[in-house]
């Protein structure tokens, strides 16, 4: 067990995961990291915040199975501490696929990965962070939550249902002390394990060099994890339940 507060992490690559993962483990949390398959990535990620002299432990948890989510938490809560903060960082970007190219069970996966499992860690987490008399859980998203857009049926589908499961919990829980904040990303995060993964090496490459590299123009996430820690840190008179995010160089969604 752990003497920290605890700060869970369901989604952690090198990206906005892993990065807001060592901002809250620097700000004195014990930082638990979970993702679904690269076991090598999530040593280096834990190694990286405890070299730094912080806590963390690394968890491998495929999301979409069954009792996974549930497992996990009653794993943390036994073995490392209660959970104050919980962020939730699945995505469903599958890229952009014509309504032919998008299959039932693709459909359905987006789904399963933004929304249920959304509502699960709900079902599983807010009951005990109820009893402890409150906490916080942070979900991360993107443009696709707040307009739908060609290619983008099942992602937009899945996320645009995520931010009204949002809306109905923390109309639900926040008098109960627990505190929701839906982030939405509205521009491509230099994030090598999704967006790197899903363009490939080459165009990842032309990405960062047109984009990254001290231009600003893509979303830094360790610059993010800033805004993610104060979130969790507001005053209840004063919550936020959404935000944007995005660079100096994007014109909003609204806008284009
Ligand atoms: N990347 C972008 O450009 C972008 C833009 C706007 C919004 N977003 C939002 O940002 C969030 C993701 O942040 P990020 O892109 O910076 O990624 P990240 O934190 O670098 O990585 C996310 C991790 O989620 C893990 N994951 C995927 N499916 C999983 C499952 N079934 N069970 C457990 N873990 C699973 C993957 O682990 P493994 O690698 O081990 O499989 C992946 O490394 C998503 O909510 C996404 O919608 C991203």
């Amino acid at each position: 067990m752990s003497k920290k507060p605890v700060f869970l992490v369901l989604g952690a690559g090198a990206g906005i995961g892993g990065n807001v993962a060592k901002k809250f483990a620097k700000e004195g949390y014990h930082a638990v990291l979970a993702r679904r398959s690269d076991e090598d990535g999530l040593n280096k990620l834990v190694g990286d915040i405890k070299q730094g002299g912080d806590e963390a432990t690394g968890r491998l948890v495929n999301a979409i199975e069954d009792g996974a989510i549930e497992d996990l938490i009653a794993d943390v809560e036994k073995n490392i501490g209660p959970i104050e903060v919980f962020l939730f960082n699945l995505g469903a970007q599958f890229g952009d696929r014509t309504l032919e190219e998008t299959p039932l069970k693709l459909f359905e996966m987006g789904w399963r990965l933004t929304s249920l499992a959304l509502f699960r860690v709900a079902k599983t987490l807010a009951p005990i962070m109820e009893a402890r008399g409150g906490g916080k859980i942070l979900v991360t998203s993107a443009t696709s939550a707040m307009r739908g857009n060609a290619g983008q049926h099942a992602h937009a589908a899945a996320i645009g249902g995520r931010r009204l499961l949002c809306q109905s919990l923390n109309a639900e829980l926040s008098v109960k002390g627990i505190h929701i904040c839906h982030i939405y990303i509205d521009a491509p995060i230099e994030a090598p394990d999704t967006i790197g993964k899903l363009l490939g090496p080459e165009l990842y490459q032309k990405l960062l060099e047109e984009r990254g590299n001290g231009k600003d123009m893509l979303v830094i996430p360790e610059k993010v994890a800033e805004t993610y820690y104060h979130i969790a840190h507001q005053h209840r008179s004063a919550w936020t339940s959404e935000v944007d995010i995005r660079p100096y160089s994007e014109q909003p969604w609204w806008n284009n």
